[in-house]
């Protein structure tokens, strides 16, 4: 068992990974610096595991990192830290390429310094682009698409870099495709600040009744009925997906490149019945004009997760729905009651 450094560890993704990581034996620290999260997450994470946190609030970007390093001193690292709203990183590129690029490199220079030289990425499937052919595999052509992406693919480029430099690095750099649902305690969960970006967050607010109504994007798209298709997974397969590559990393050497999603796409239409469903609640929903820069289609081929690390997903769409409303219902306001 090993101790396992998660930078962003109050985020929503990573919260829930750091439960899945302690139930696989491994020991957690947790740095932060709360600017897209909440401290409240601590509580709740005490409470489901039973142990106190070990946690520092401190900047990725700083060189308070490396006292970090100095005093728990981790065999691997999970970099979930970034700033991750695409429409956002236009406007304000340079907040993005600071955080994320900025944010990466120091990371990876501590660990140089202190001898630590196995990291799990947080990429992403905007690494594709504008899908050439469907499922996508790990060896399709990537491309940044915006501010956003460009500081994945650039993450991806560093690692191979340094992992060409210097064989010791072992990296593995997960591309999730579109992380929804939370833990089924209903404690944890996604917690957007402001007007959610994504849609089955969107879709919670609304069945609360925080929203009016949901906007569709366009249905007008080669799709089966129009509407946007994505690969959704529920976070909790992400966590252990994050387990499974460091099992891997901490096992054998190499580095590694993967696709974490479900392999099946479902479109917005039958993601908003499946919440009606989930919920008991309405959705209303108006047609409105397709997003800039979205795509029709985008799901994963998952063999590559299955053959290298022995993953895939468990839970159906039904079930992100279901756990999803269980979060959104015992906590209308999020992390603020
Ligand atoms: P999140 O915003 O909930 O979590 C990110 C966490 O990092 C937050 O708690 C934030 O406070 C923290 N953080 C940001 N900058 C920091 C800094 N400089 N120092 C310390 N902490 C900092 O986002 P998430 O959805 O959990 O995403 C986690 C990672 O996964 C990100 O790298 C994101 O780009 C990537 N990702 C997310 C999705 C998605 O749809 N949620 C999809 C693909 C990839
Ligand atoms: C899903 C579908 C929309 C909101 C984004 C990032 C991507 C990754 C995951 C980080 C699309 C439609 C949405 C709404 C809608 N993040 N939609 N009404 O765009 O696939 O991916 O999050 O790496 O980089 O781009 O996810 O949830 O925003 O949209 O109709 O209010 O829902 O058009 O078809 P997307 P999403």
């Amino acid at each position: 068992m090993a101790k396992i450094l998660l930078t962003g560890a109050a985020g929503y993704i990573a919260s829930h990974t750091w439960l899945a990581l302690q139930a696989a034996g491994h020991e957690v620290v947790g740095v932060d610096n709360f600017s897209n999260s909440s401290p409240v997450v601590l509580e709740r994470l005490k409470e489901l595991s039973g142990r106190a946190p070990v946690f520092e609030q401190v900047d990725i970007c700083t060189p308070a990192l490396a006292g970090v390093f100095e005093r728990h001193r981790p065999d691997a690292v999970v970099h979930f830290a970034a700033f991750k709203a695409v429409g956002e990183s236009t406007s304000q590129p340079l907040a993005y390429y600071r955080n994320n690029i900025g944010g990466l490199v120091n990371v990876c220079e501590t660990m140089q310094a202190q001898g630590c030289r196995r990291l799990v990425f947080s990429s992403s499937a905007t690494v594709y682009g504008v899908p050439e052919r469907l499922p996508l595999t790990e060896d399709a052509p990537v491309s940044a698409v915006n501010p956003y992406g460009a500081t994945k693919l650039m993450g991806e480029t560093i690692l191979r870099d340094l992992g060409a430099s210097d064989p010791l690095w072992q990296t593995a750099c997960l591309r999730y495709f579109n992380p929804v649902g939370a833990h089924e305690s209903g404690r944890i969960g996604e917690d957007p600040r402001g007007t959610p970006n994504n849609l089955m967050p969107y879709v919670a607010q609304v069945a609360i009744g925080r929203r009016a109504r949901l906007q569709v994007f366009g249905d007008d798209y080669d799709t089966p009925d129009g509407t946007g298709v994505r690969d959704y997974i529920h976070v909790c397969d992400l966590a252990e997906g994050h387990v499974a590559a460091l099992r891997r990393l901490l096992e054998s050497p190499g580095s590694l490149t993967v696709n974490l999603g479900t392999g099946r796409g479902y479109s917005v239409l039958e993601l908003v019945k499946a919440y009606e469903q989930a919920s008991g609640r309405p959705v209303p929903y108006d047609i409105v004009a397709r997003r800039p820069g979205d795509v029709a289609a985008c799901y994963a081929d998952p063999a590559q997760a299955q053959a290298l690390l022995g993953w895939r997903a468990q839970h159906d769409l039904q079930r992100m729905c279901e756990d999803s409303w269980r979060w959104q219902s015992m906590n209308p306001q999020g992390f603020q009651a």
